[in-house]
C-alpha cells in the first residue's frame, strides 16, 4: 500500500511575506495529519520563509527546478548542494512550463535527476503529452520517450528515491482534468514500464502522482484508482482551504 503524496507546486507565486503567511493557515488547518505526506514548493526566493514557517508541522519542503553542475559559471541558475543546504528535501524535475518555455530537454532531466539524487535530494519526475500529441493518439509514444531518455542508466536504489508525476499538459490550469480512468491508463502504463525496465518491486513502491487542475471536487475520484498515489496540484495549492480538502480527501479512497 503507498501512502498518499498530495505536492503543492505554486509556480512563479508569493512573495516571502506571502509564503509565511499561507504556510501559516495551512499548518493550522492540516494539524498533524499524517495519512498522506504533504508538500509545498515555493518559487527559490521564498523557500527560506516556507522552512522557517513549517517547522514542527508535517509539510515537508520542495524546490520546482534546479541545475544539474554542482556549482560554476551559470548565471540565474541554483544547484542541488544549494537547495539542500536551507533545508530543501524534495525537487521537481522536468515540468511541462520547464520544458515548454525552457526547452528542457529529456536529456537535462536525465542529468537533473542524478544530480539531485547524488546530493540527496528526492526528485518528483514530471511526464506528460501535449493536447496535439494526445489528438494524434500519441501519448504513450511521448511518455514512454520521456521515461526512456529521463531516466536512462538510473540504478534500482536511485528509483526508491523518486516520485513521478503524470501532468498531461492539456489538463493543466485550463479547469480540465483528465477523467480517473484516463489519468489511471496512463499510471499504469508508466507503472508497467519501470516493471519492464526496472523492477516489479521497485514499480510496485513507486509513487506516481498525477497533475492537472486538481481540486477538492475532484481528488477523490482520482486517488480511488488502483495506480494514481497523490496528486501535484497547481492553482489549488496556493488556496489553504482548498490543498487542505485535497489533501484530507486524498486518504480516504
Ligand atoms: P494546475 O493544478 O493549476 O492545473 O497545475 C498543475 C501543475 O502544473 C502542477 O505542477
Amino acid at each position: 500500500m503507498r501512502k498518499p503524496f498530495i505536492a503543492g507546486n505554486w509556480k512563479m507565486n508569493k512573495i516571502a511575506t506571502e509564503a509565511a503567511d499561507l504556510v501559516s493557515k495551512l499548518k493550522e488547518n492540516v494539524g498533524s495529519f499524517k495519512d498522506a505526506d504533504i508538500l509545498i514548493c515555493p518559487p527559490y526566493t521564498s523557500l527560506l520563509a516556507a522552512q522557517e514557517a513549517i517547522k514542527d508541522s508535517v509539510i515537508e519542503l520542495g524546490a520546482q527546478n534546479m541545475h544539474w553542475e554542482a556549482n560554476g559559471a551559470f548565471t540565474g541558475e541554483v544547484s542541488a548542494a544549494m537547495l539542500k543546504d536551507i533545508g530543501v528535501k524534495f525537487v521537481i524535475i522536468g515540468h511541462s512550463e520547464r520544458r515548454k518555455y525552457f526547452s528542457e530537454t529529456n536529456q537535462q532531466v536525465n542529468k537533473k535527476i542524478k544530480a539531485a539524487i547524488s546530493a540527496d535530494l528526492l526528485p518528483i519526475v514530471c511526464v506528460g503529452e501535449s493536447l496535439e500529441q494526445r489528438e494524434q493518439q500519441k501519448e504513450k509514444e511521448v511518455v514512454e520517450k520521456q521515461l526512456r531518455e529521463g531516466f536512462d542508466s538510473l540504478s534500482q536504489a536511485d528509483l526508491e528515491k523518486v516520485t513521478v508525476a503524470y501532468e498531461p499538459v492539456w489538463a493543466i490550469g485550463t479547469g480540465k482534468t483528465a477523467t480517473g480512468e484516463q489519468a489511471d491508463q496512463m499510471h499504469s502504463f508508466i507503472r508497467e514500464w519501470f516493471k519492464k525496465n526496472f523492477s516489479d518491486q521497485a514499480a510496485e513502491k513507486l509513487r506516481v502522482l498525477y497533475g492537472g487542475s486538481v481540486k477538492p471536487t475532484n481528488i477523490k475520484e482520482l486517488i480511488a484508482k488502483e495506480n494514481i498515489d497523490g496528486a501535484l496540484v497547481g492553482g489549488a495549492s496556493l488556496k489553504p482551504l482548498d490543498f487542505t480538502e485535497i489533501i484530507k480527501n486524498s486518504s480516504l479512497g
